[in-house]
């Protein structure tokens, strides 16, 4: 997607989600209010998981698509998907039906106390369209199941070029293609030949091949090599969590999902039903989430500025929720940021 500078004041869709997802949009949405972000929200409500039949979703899905496709700018809470049964993933339909094909997720140390592996600065490149979330699987018989992994040569080229692009628009010296083609050999094997029939084109970046399994180990162990990594759907999916874990939790991880047309920005963390309603969750993953997206249409500085105040907030250690160890509210750390805003002028 082009960066642009945008004409007048943009609306952005604003799909709160689920769970603990209209807590922290609130507090998001107090603090870009509060920073003087030029925009509007195009609110798009959706059903609780109880009240959600095959209609609801469908109807759901057409409002969302319908909103983004307008305002091809959204900002999205999670959305609880049920576990092992039940209807299958909204976000996972809404980034394949909206061509959202790369999934953007930066992990950057807020403060070294959050980072116990060490300083981290990395950008995990995740497939966002097929891989083992294309939805095709069923149960054989009683005992049986099966799940297809798609892999695609254009789905591949298109990731792994978006992953290079990235890393020369962004001061990025490498990128490390994820793949476990060592038994995966018809998958992951094309991924990998895709990844290396684009090296020479890209020789201005350092190119780099990890296995999955030793990826997990080395993200521990010397996240510092790191750089931008692209990964099919579940590997990306699972080692930007674990990379959420190197920076101080799902609390701080912010995503973006980035298509040729539209962009839908959103944390890495889901609906966390464990807290919902608690008023505990944390909202600074889904703001810096809304920074990726202020960046987009053109405001660096009010991003900057909240960027500065949050960093602020998370150094004084005051505030905090309790996922970064504080006994502080989702709504006290949104009145503890706009009061920082101030302070950073
Ligand atoms: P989760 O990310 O919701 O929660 C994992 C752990 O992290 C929980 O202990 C939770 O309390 C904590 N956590 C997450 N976000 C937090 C925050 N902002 N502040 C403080 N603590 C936070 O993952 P889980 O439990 O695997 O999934 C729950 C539901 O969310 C599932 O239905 C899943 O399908 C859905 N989900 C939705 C996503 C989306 O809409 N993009 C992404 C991931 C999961």
């Amino acid at each position: 997607m082009e960066k642009e500078k945008l004409e007048g004041r943009p609306t952005v869709s604003l799909i709160p989600g689920d769970g603990i997802g209209p807590e922290i949009c609130r507090a998001v949405r107090k603090v870009l209010r509060r920073a003087g972000a030029e925009l509007d929200w195009e609110v798009v409500e959706i059903p609780p998981l109880e009240e959600r039949g095959r209609r609801e979703i469908e109807q759901l899905h057409e409002r969302v698509v319908a909103s983004v496709q307008k305002n091809r700018f959204g900002l999205k809470g999670p959305i609880t998907t049920p576990v092992g049964s039940g209807h299958r993933s909204i976000t996972v339909a809404l980034r394949q039906d909206l061509g959202l094909y790369a999934n953007l997720r930066p992990a950057r140390t807020v403060a070294p106390r959050f980072s116990p592996c060490g300083e981290v600065d990395l950008v995990v490149v995740r497939e966002n369209t097929e891989g083992l979330y294309s939805g095709i699987e069923h149960r054989v018989g009683e005992d049986f199941g099966e799940s297809v992994k798609l892999i695609s040569r254009s789905a591949s080229e298109r990731i792994i070029r978006f992953a290079c692009e990235y890393a020369l628009g962004n001061d990025r010296e490498k990128v490390t293609a994820i793949h476990k083609a060592n038994i995966l050999k018809c998958s992951d094997g094309l991924f990998l030949d895709v990844f290396r029939q684009l090296e020479e084109e890209y020789p201005q970046l350092t190119l780099e091949e990890m296995i999955v399994d030793n990826a997990a180990m080395q993200l521990v162990t010397d996240p510092g090599q790191f750089d931008v990594l692209v990964a099919p759907n579940l590997y990306g999916d699972i080692l930007s969590d674990l990379s959420a874990g190197l920076i101080g939790g799902l609390g701080l991880a912010p995503g973006g999902n980035i298509g040729e047309e539209f962009a839908l920005f959103e944390a890495v963390h889901g609906s966390a039903p464990d807290i919902a309603g608690e008023n505990k969750a944390n909202p600074l993953a889904l703001l810096f989430s809304s920074l990726m997206m202020l960046e987009e249409l053109g405001q660096e500085s009010v991003a900057e500025r909240i960027d500065k105040a949050a960093r602020a907030v998370l150094r004084s250690g005051k505030d905090l929720t309790p996922d970064l160890g504080g006994d502080g509210t989702t709504d006290g750390l949104a009145r503890a940021l706009s009061a920082q805003l101030e302070e950073v002028g």
